[in-house]
């Protein structure tokens, strides 16, 4: 079965993801993993795409690229800042799946995982908004810029292999 991995990312913790991915994904399998903005076909029999969320969604290339996708079997994965069972995961999930669904594209599984923000983000947000801004700095969100900057850790990347290495497994049977 021919898989692509194909994913984006913007300061390597989607590469991170998509690496172990690749690893879990046995030899006999014909294996493409590759940034997004080196795809040149779409040739698959199975296409595994990664993104970062980028306010709310995939971030523009992954979601470019995902709106070009039509009639494939599909597994996505991303990594996001906030926590992996939050009410905000929960709707980028959805967002990307629909995403998928409405090109008549079938999503056999998914995977997410915290992904450490860009520190310039951190900083900019600090200046941008003062405590007491609703954007601000609060102990729930200092503490979540902490508990996110070690994503992604040894068990996300074993937990995306995992679930890829076995989807892959089903799927030939
Ligand atoms: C401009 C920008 C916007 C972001 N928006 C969100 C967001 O809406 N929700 C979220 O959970 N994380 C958000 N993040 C955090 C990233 O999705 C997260 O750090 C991700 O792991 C980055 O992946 P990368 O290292 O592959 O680029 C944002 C990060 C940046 C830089």
């Amino acid at each position: 079965m021919k898989t692509l991995i194909a994913y984006s990312t913007k300061t390597g913790n989607t590469e991170k993801v998509a690496i172990s991915i690749g690893e879990g994904i046995e030899n006999s399998h014909v294996k493409n993993i590759k940034e997004i903005k080196d795809v040149a076909s779409l040739d698959y029999d199975f296409i595994i795409v990664g993104a970062w969320i980028d306010r709310g969604t995939a971030n523009k290339e992954a979601f470019d690229f995902i709106n070009k996708i039509k009639n494939k079997k599909i597994g996505f994965f991303f990594t996001l800042g906030a926590y992996p069972n939050s009410d905000h995961a929960k709707d980028c999930t959805k967002k990307i799946e629909e995403l998928f669904t409405k090109n008549n594209n079938k999503v056999i599984g998914h995977y997410l995982c915290q992904g450490a923000i860009d520190p310039k983000l951190i900083e900019f947000m600090r200046k941008q908004f003062p405590a007491g801004h609703p954007h601000g700095p609060n102990p729930d969100r200092i503490k979540r810029w902490s508990d996110v900057s070690s994503h992604p850790n040894l068990e996300d990347l074993q937990g995306a292999k995992l679930k890829f290495k076995k989807l892959v497994e089903e799927i030939n049977g």
